[in-house]
C-alpha cells in the first residue's frame, strides 16, 4: 500500500512543508502550520500539473481547434472596456480594492443590468444581509426579478444553490468571508481562499458561468492573505481612487482574454458607480492655475486625460522633506537633483511636495516636464498660463525625450480648447496647437 502523503501549509504566507514546523521558515511566524487534507494535497498536485494519473497526450498546435470567445456586455461601457470587450462565459474575475471604494456598488449594479436582460444572477454576500443589499439595490435601481440574493458564507450551501437554478452570472462578495467545510482553517486564510477559489473555478468552467469575486486589499496593496488567488483566476481588476473625490478607476492587472492596458473610469454618485461621461475637466482646473500648478496629458490605456500637477516648494526647517502623491518618489528625487545641477536651484534647503490632482496615479515618464514646471512655478511663486501644456520625458542628462502617442495627446488638447504646448519633438500630424519644441530643461525655463 502506498504511504499516505502528508503536507503542511502556513496560514500566513502559504509556505508548504512535508514536516510540521513550529515557526514558519517563510514568514517567521509561530504556530501557523496546518495539515492539509488528502483532497487538498490532490488538488495542489493537480494544479501543479504533476499528477501521476494523467493520461492526456500532447497535440500538435495545428490540430488544436480554435476557441471562439463570445462575450456579452455587462451593461457598463467602462467595465466592458477593462474586461477587453465584455464578460467571457466561464471566466473567473477578481475585483480588488480598499473598503468603501465601491466594489459592492459596482457589482450590484452590474447584477441589476444583467438581470434586466433576463440573465439569472446570483449575488452571494457574506458581509451584508439581504435587507441591506435590497436597500442599496433600491438606490442603484437594480431591483430586478431575475436578481437573487444569498446571504451565506458556507461554500457547500452556496454550491448547492448554484446547482439548483440555471444561473447565468454569479457574484461573490467577498472571498475572505467564505469558508469551506473541507478545510479546518478560518475564513480568509490561504488554505480556505485557495480551496474556495478552486471550487469556484471548477463551477465557472464546468457550467460555463462567469463568476466575479470581490477581494479586500490589505494595507500593503495585496489582496488580503493570498497572492495565490491572483494566479488562479482569469482576470484581476483593481479599484483605485481618492476617497475624497468621486472618481474611481478600475485597472486591469491580469487578463487571460484581453489586454491590461485599459482603465475603466467611473463616478460615484447617489445612483451608484456610473460610467464617467466625459473625463475632460475632471482632473484639472480650467479657469485659472495657481502658482505651483502645471498641466499635462497622460495616457490611460488608449485614452488621453488632461491632468493637473501641483507642487509646493517651501523653505525647509531642518532636514528637507520630499514627498509625492500619485507620482513615483524616486523619480521626484531624480528630477529635483537634475534641477539643482542644471539650473543651479538651491532645492537642497527646501521641502518639496508633489501631488497629482483627482487621486490619479501617474506611471509614465511623459509627465516629467510638467512636474518640473510645477516645481519651478511654486519655487518662483509665479503662476503658469492655464492654456499651456507640458509634455516630455526628462533624462538624467537634462535632455527632453520623445514620448509615445504625441498626436493623440495633442488632439485631446485641441478638443479641450488649449492653445499652446511645450513638447519634445515635432508632431507628425498637423495640429492647431501652437507647439514649442524643447529638447533641454534649461530651454523650457526661458519660456515659462
Ligand atoms: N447614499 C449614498 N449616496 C452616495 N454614495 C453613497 C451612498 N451610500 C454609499 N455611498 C458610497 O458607496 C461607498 C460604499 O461602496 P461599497 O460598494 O459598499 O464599497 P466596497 O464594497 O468596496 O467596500 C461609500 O464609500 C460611499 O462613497
Ligand atoms: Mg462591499
Amino acid at each position: 500500500m502506498a504511504k499516505k502523503k502528508v503536507l503542511f501549509e502556513c496560514q500566513a504566507c502559504g509556505l508548504q512543508s512535508p514536516r510540521w514546523l513550529g515557526k514558519c521558515t517563510g514568514c517567521n511566524q509561530w504556530d501557523t502550520m496546518v495539515e492539509l487534507t488528502s483532497e487538498q494535497i490532490k488538488f495542489i498536485e493537480e494544479s501543479k500539473g504533476n499528477s501521476s494519473s494523467t493520461t492526456t497526450k500532447a497535440t500538435s498546435i495545428t490540430e488544436v481547434k480554435q476557441e471562439n470567445i463570445t462575450r456579452f456586455s455587462s451593461g457598463s461601457k467602462e467595465l466592458d472596456l477593462v474586461l477587453g470587450g465584455g464578460i467571457v462565459p466561464g471566466s473567473l474575475t477578481l475585483i480588488g480594492g480598499s473598503p468603501g471604494i465601491g466594489k459592492s456598488t459596482l457589482l450590484l449594479k452590474i447584477a441589476g443590468n444583467l438581470a434586466k436582460v433576463k440573465i439569472k444572477v446570483l449575488y452571494v454576500s457574506g458581509e451584508e444581509s439581504a435587507g441591506q443589499i435590497k436597500l442599496r439595490a433600491d438606490r442603484l435601481q437594480a431591483n430586478e426579478k431575475e436578481l437573487f440574493l444569498l446571504p451565506e458564507i458556507n461554500l457547500q450551501t452556496i454550491l448547492g444553490e448554484i446547482n439548483s437554478k440555471n444561473y447565468g452570472f454569479i457574484i461573490i462578495d467577498s472571498i475572505q468571508t467564505l469558508y469551506s467545510n473541507e478545510t479546518p482553517s478560518a475564513p480568509g486564510s490561504v488554505t480556505q481562499v485557495r480551496t474556495i477559489t478552486f471550487e469556484l473555478m471548477r463551477v465557472a468552467k464546468s457550467l460555463e458561468i462567469p463568476i466575479f469575486i470581490i477581494g479586500h486589499i490589505t494595507k500593503d496593496g495585496s489582496i488580503a492573505g493570498p497572492r495565490v488567488l491572483e494566479h488562479m483566476v482569469d482576470t484581476v481588476l483593481y479599484f483605485e481612487g481618492d476617497p475624497n473625490s468621486e472618481l474611481r478607476l478600475l485597472r486591469g492587472f491580469k487578463n487571460r482574454f484581453g489586454s491590461t492596458n485599459e482603465v475603466g473610469i467611473f463616478e460615484m454618485t447617489k445612483k451608484g458607480l456610473l460610467d464617467a461621461q466625459s473625463m475632460a475637466g475632471k482632473f484639472f482646473n480650467k479657469e485659472k492655475l495657481s502658482s505651483g500648478s502645471a498641466l499635462t496629458v497622460m495616457m490611460e490605456g488608449s485614452r488621453p486625460i488632461i491632468i493637473e500637477i501641483q507642487a509646493l516648494v517651501a523653505e525647509a526647517y531642518g532636514h528637507p522633506k520630499r514627498s509625492s502623491t500619485g507620482f513615483d518618489n524616486n523619480r521626484l528625487n531624480m528630477l529635483l537633483a537634475l534641477l539643482e545641477k542644471k539650473l543651479d536651484l538651491p532645492l537642497g534647503t527646501y521641502d518639496v511636495f508633489v501631488n497629482v490632482s483627482g487621486g490619479i496615479k501617474v506611471n509614465e515618464p511623459a509627465t516629467d516636464l510638467a512636474i518640473i514646471a510645477s516645481i519651478l512655478s511654486s519655487y518662483r511663486n509665479r503662476e503658469l498660463s492655464s492654456e499651456t501644456i507640458f509634455l516630455g520625458e526628462v533624462s538624467l542628462t537634462g535632455e527632453i525625450r520623445e514620448i509615445p502617442a504625441l498626436g493623440q495627446r495633442l488632439k485631446e488638447l485641441e478638443t479641450q480648447g488649449f492653445k499652446k504646448a511645450i513638447i519634445p519633438t515635432k508632431p507628425l500630424e498637423e495640429t492647431k496647437i501652437k507647439c514649442f519644441i524643447a529638447n533641454e530643461v534649461s530651454k523650457v525655463v526661458e519660456w515659462m
